[in-house]
């Protein structure tokens, strides 16, 4: 694995994905398989990927199978051992055996950025790396999205989100951000906004599940009072961040499913099977 300066990374998880009820009811929305691989796998390969090795996963009740996923089954693999279907674990038991996988439940769902406060005890005083599973990014040309923020915290050393263009009628569903640019796709912020209306949208830029924080967020999230939805927003804190001193905003490469969404989840099973066609060929 390469070494990087973020060795952790936080996973929310905690959400009741309402939106795949009734599949959602006893599962985890995790881990709803795009393919045969779970949505938060595919997180954690991009975490792996980027050189992180801690993965630090916020979990609430009904959550269970996603730790369950994450450790060894000597059953199921005394099972089906020295069978043709050994090889299906081989990818989840590398990752089993690379990472650390620590957990802490949320127990109220009092919005992202108390669904981060919670990973403090998780990530202590490190930089890190956050993933929304619900965001499966792809990039075939190159690193993923992680590993292209990663560089970018190495030059800057501060707070990090990944922003894409989206049609400006769906700034309601994301934070927004408004900036200056400062190199090639990194932009300073100097504002944002979390799920706007279109006419106060600061731009259609939309931060997408992707962040890197420094560990002086967790104080800025506790001064921060709770905003949209009558929820802590991480959107809120950062801003306050970038008003303090410095946030960045980065167009990243490579693709995002909102596989939070039934349409999006649909897209992102067909680009995979796809691609699988074409590797399988
Ligand atoms: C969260 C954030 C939002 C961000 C989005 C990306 O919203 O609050 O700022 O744009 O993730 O997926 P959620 O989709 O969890 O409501």
């Amino acid at each position: 694995m390469k070494k990087s300066s973020i060795t952790k990374c936080l996973f929310p998880a905690a959400g009741y994905g309402t939106r795949f009820l009734p599949a959602t009811k006893a599962m985890p929305k995790e881990m709803l398989p795009i393919l045969t691989k779970p949505l938060i796998q595919y997180g954690v390969e991009e975490a792996m990927e980027a050189g992180i090795d801690t993965m630090a996963i916020i979990t609430g009740r009904g959550k269970r199978a996603i730790e369950d996923h994450f450790d060894i089954s000597y059953e199921l693999e005394h099972q089906i051992k020295g069978s043709s279907k050994e090889h299906l674990l081989d990818d989840i038991r590398k990752i089993i055996n690379k990472c650390t996988f620590t957990y802490t439940r949320q127990k109220e769902m009092k919005g992202l950025g108390d669904a981060i406060l919670k990973g403090e005890v998780l990530i202590g005083d490190n930089p890190f790396a956050v993933v929304l599973a619900d965001d499966l990014c792809v990039n075939l040309d190159g690193d993923g999205v992680l590993s292209q923020m990663i560089k970018i915290y190495e030059k800057y050393k501060c707070c990090i989100v990944a922003v894409m263009e989206v049609p400006k009628e769906e700034t309601y569903k994301y934070g927004v951000v408004a900036g200056n640019e400062i190199e090639d796709s990194v932009m300073m912020v100097t504002d944002m906004v979390e799920k706007p209306d279109p006419s106060k949208a600061p731009s259609n830029l939309a931060i997408i599940g992707r962040y890197i924080l420094t560990p002086d967020i967790f104080q800025t999230i506790r001064e921060t009072p709770v905003g949209k939805n009558g929820e802590l927003q991480i959107t809120d804190a950062l801003l306050r961040q970038a008003k303090k001193g410095m946030v960045l905003a980065y167009k990243f490469e490579g693709k995002r499913f909102d596989c939070g969404s039934v349409d999006g989840f649909v897209k992102a099973t067909n680009y995979f099977y796809e691609l699988d066609a074409i590797v399988n060929q």
